[in-house]
């Protein structure tokens, strides 16, 4: 069954400054989606950022608050900064743009600040997806919940103390094309019925 889902096609449509039409195989975007570390230096298309911030937003989120903001960095000093910055983000020397998902807590008075982890980890997972299948490699990269990382991530990018940089996902094309799909599945993670 899986592998007759795999080849199940949803066709989306994708606004950019023009409207295209797509054919994804969500499925396989799914299952051959890799965290990619090395990137050629070529930088990401705008329209293409565009497409990939637009999955970020189409995720759900807790009564729909959608309680996330998104920088978007593509300038070479600010790529080199945050690389400088941050220990584990050091693939930005040679990615092309990188999208800062961030926490807005106070977006309502209920749900955002309960939520906002969970929303944000969403929209950055459809980023991911989106990245990948639009042929470029992305990571996520964590700033949140390490304060010195968050408190970099703000002074670079001056990102207000209300707003929480949660990561700092790097794009670009994948140097390395060796990195290779994974199959994660695990029977024993899986209890039919009950525990
Ligand atoms: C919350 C979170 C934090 C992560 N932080 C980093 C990070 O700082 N640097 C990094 O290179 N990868 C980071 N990753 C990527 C994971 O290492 C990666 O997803 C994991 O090894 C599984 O590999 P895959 O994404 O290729 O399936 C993070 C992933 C998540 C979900």
């Amino acid at each position: 069954m899986a592998n007759e889902l795999l080849f199940f096609r949803i066709k989306t449509i994708i606004k950019t400054g023009k409207e295209f039409f797509m054919n994804i195989d969500l499925l396989n975007v799914i299952y051959t989606r890799r965290s990619i570390r090395k990137f050629t230096g070529e930088r990401v298309k705008e329209d293409d950022l565009e497409a990939i911030l637009r999955a970020g937003m189409s995720a759900p989120s807790a009564v729909n608050v959608q309680p996330w903001a998104f920088v978007v960095v593509t300038g070479r000093g600010l790529l080199d900064e945050l690389c400088g910055a941050l220990p584990y983000a050091k693939m930005l020397d040679k990615a092309g743009a990188a999208i800062i998902v961030c926490g807005v807590p106070d977006k309502d008075d209920t749900y955002a600040k309960d939520y906002w982890i969970m929303d944000c980890s969403l929209a950055s997972g459809n980023i991911l997806l989106a990245a990948h299948a639009l042929g470029y490699g992305a990571v996520w990269t964590a700033a949140y919940v390490d304060q010195e990382r968050v408190r970099s991530v703000r002074r670079i990018l001056s990102i207000p103390e209300n707003i929480i940089p949660l990561n700092v996902i790097p794009i670009g094309i994948p140097a390395d094309r060796d990195v290779k799909p994974v199959d994660k599945f695990r029977r024993e993670n899986i209890h039919w019925e009950k525990w």
